[in-house]
C-alpha cells in the first residue's frame, strides 16, 4: 500500500494553497507577547506562536483604485500550547478558520507566518522524512465516518493496512487491532464487515481505532461527533475521554456544539474570524465568559431543560470580510456592548483577566 493510500484513508487530503504567490504577503515583524493557557501537566507537546494562514484570493482595487494581491486571514495570529494530557477544544462559529488551524498543526497544510513546534521541534523546519516518522505520532480523526473508510474492503483489511504502513507485522498488528478494540468496547466481528454494513457510530470509534494503531501521543479531532446521531454521540465522546484517562493522549477537540465541548474538554479556545478571543479552563468559561463574543455564542448553546430557555437574542450586525481585517476589534461590528471610539479604532490583546483565563476586548481592559 502506497503511502498515498494511506494518506487516503487515514489522513482527508487537503490542497496544499501554499503557492507562491502566499509569499507576496509581506508580514510585519512580530513582537506582540506570548500569550498561553494553563498548564494541565508541565510537558508541552504543541507550541504554537504567532501562528497566520492567508489564502491568495486573487486582486482587488484599494481606496486608491490601485489593483494589488489579497489574501484571506483564515488564522490570524494565534498562540497557544497543549499541554500532555488534556483535551483542548477549539470553539468558534462556521468559517471561524477552527480546521484550518487544526490542520497547520498537523502540518497539512503550511502556515503562512508563524511557527508550530510539535515536542519542541519546528515543523517547517523537517524534511519530508522527518515528517513521516513523527506522523505516527499525530493522527487525526474527521467528522465524517462513513467517507473515512473505503466501502470496497474489509475493516479488517483497512485496519491491517495502515497497520503494516507504520511497521507492524501481522502478529503485532492483530494483537493491537484487538487491543484497541476492547478499549472501543467493540465486538471483533465487526472486522469482517465493509464500512457500509455498520453504523456511524461504529464506524467512528474504529476510526478512531485506525488512528490509534501506530501508537499516537496526539489526536486532532475535526467535529468528531456532529455526522452522528445524538443516540451514538455519548459513546463516542466517552470513548475519547477513555482514551485520555487510560492512554493519556492529548486531544484537541474542534466542535461547534457547546453541550459536547463542555462535556469533554479540560480547557477551551473561542475563536472569531481566525482570533483567539477568549482561551480558558472550560470551567470558568462556560461560567463566566469575559468576552460578549464568547457570551453571545454559549448564551445559543441549547438548554437541558426547556423551561430553562430564556429568550436570547441572535447577535446583529456584519461579520467584516476574512479578506480586509480592520485594524479594530473584529468582533465590534456585532457586539452589543462596543464603545464607539474604542473599539473600532485599534486590534485588543489577548490578556489574562484571571487565573489562566485570556481575552482580547476593550472593555475589559477599560474595566481594568
Ligand atoms: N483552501 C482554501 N482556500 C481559500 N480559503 C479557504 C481555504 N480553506 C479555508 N478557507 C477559508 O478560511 C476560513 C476558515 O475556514 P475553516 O474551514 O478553517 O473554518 P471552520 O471554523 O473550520 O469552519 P466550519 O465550522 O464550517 O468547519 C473560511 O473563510 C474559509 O472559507
Ligand atoms: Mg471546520
Amino acid at each position: 500500500m502506497s503511502e498515498a493510500d494511506v494518506r487516503a484513508a487515514t489522513v482527508e487530503e487537503t490542497e496544499d494553497t501554499v503557492a507562491a504567490d502566499t509569499a507576496e504577503v509581506i508580514l510585519e515583524a512580530d513582537n506582540a507577547p506570548i500569550t498561553e493557557g494553563l498548564p494541565i501537566t508541565d510537558e508541552v507537546i504543541f507550541s504554537v506562536k504567532h501562528l497566520k494562514k492567508y489564502y491568495p484570493v486573487g486582486k482587488r482595487k484599494d481606496e486608491s483604485g490601485h489593483r494589488h494581491a489579497a489574501f484571506l486571514h483564515a488564522v490570524d495570529d494565534v498562540s497557544f500550547k497543549i499541554y500532555k494530557g488534556e483535551i483542548l477544544g477549539v470553539v468558534g462559529e462556521s468559517g471561524s478558520g477552527k480546521s484550518t488551524l487544526g490542520r497547520c498543526l498537523l502540518n497539512l497544510i503550511h502556515p503562512t507566518a508563524g511557527t508550530v513546534k510539535f515536542k519542541g521541534q519546528e515543523l517547517s523546519k523537517l524534511s519530508r522524512n522527518q515528517m513521516k516518522q513523527l506522523r505516527s505520532e499525530m493522527q487525526m480523526v474527521f467528522q465524517n465516518p462513513v467517507s473515512s473508510f473505503n466501502p470496497k474492503q474489509s475493516i479488517r483489511k483497512a485496519l491491517r493496512n495502515v497497520a503494516a504502513f507504520y511497521g507492524m507485522d501481522k502478529e503485532a498488528a492483530k494483537a493491537r487491532i484487538n487491543e484497541l478494540l476492547e478499549l472501543a468496547s467493540l465486538d471483533p466481528g465487526l472486522l469482517s464487515h465493509r464500512s457500509n454494513e455498520l453504523s456511524g457510530g461504529q464506524l467512528q470509534r474504529l476510526a478512531v481505532v485506525r488512528a490509534l494503531l501506530p501508537a499516537p501521543t496526539f489526536l486532532m479531532a475535526d467535529e468528531p461527533v456532529s455526522a452522528l446521531d445524538v443516540s451514538v454521540q455519548a459513546q463516542v465522546l466517552n470513548l475519547f475521554l477513555d482514551l485520555q484517562s487510560e492512554l493519556e493522549l492529548t486531544i484537541m477537540f474542534i466542535s461547534h456544539e457547546l453541550t459536547v465541548v463542555e462535556h469533554v474538554c479540560d480547557r477551551v479556545i473561542v475563536m472569531y474570524l481566525g482570533a483567539v478571543v477568549e482561551m480558558g479552563r472550560t470551567d470558568d468559561i462556560f461560567a463566566h465568559q469575559l468576552h460578549p463574543y464568547s457570551e453571545s455564542l454559549i448564551a445559543s448553546k441549547p438548554k437541558a431543560y426547556p423551561e430553562e430557555e430564556k429568550t436570547h437574542e441572535p447577535l446583529q450586525g456584519e461579520i467584516p470580510s476574512a479578506i480586509d481585517i480592520p485594524d479594530a476589534c473584529r468582533f465590534c461590528t456585532r457586539c452589543p456592548k462596543a464603545i464607539p471610539g474604542v473599539c473600532d479604532t485599534k486590534t485588543p490583546e489577548l490578556k489574562e483577566y484571571g487565573d489562566s483565563h485570556w481575552a482580547a476586548c476593550w472593555l475589559l481592559e477599560q474595566d481594568a
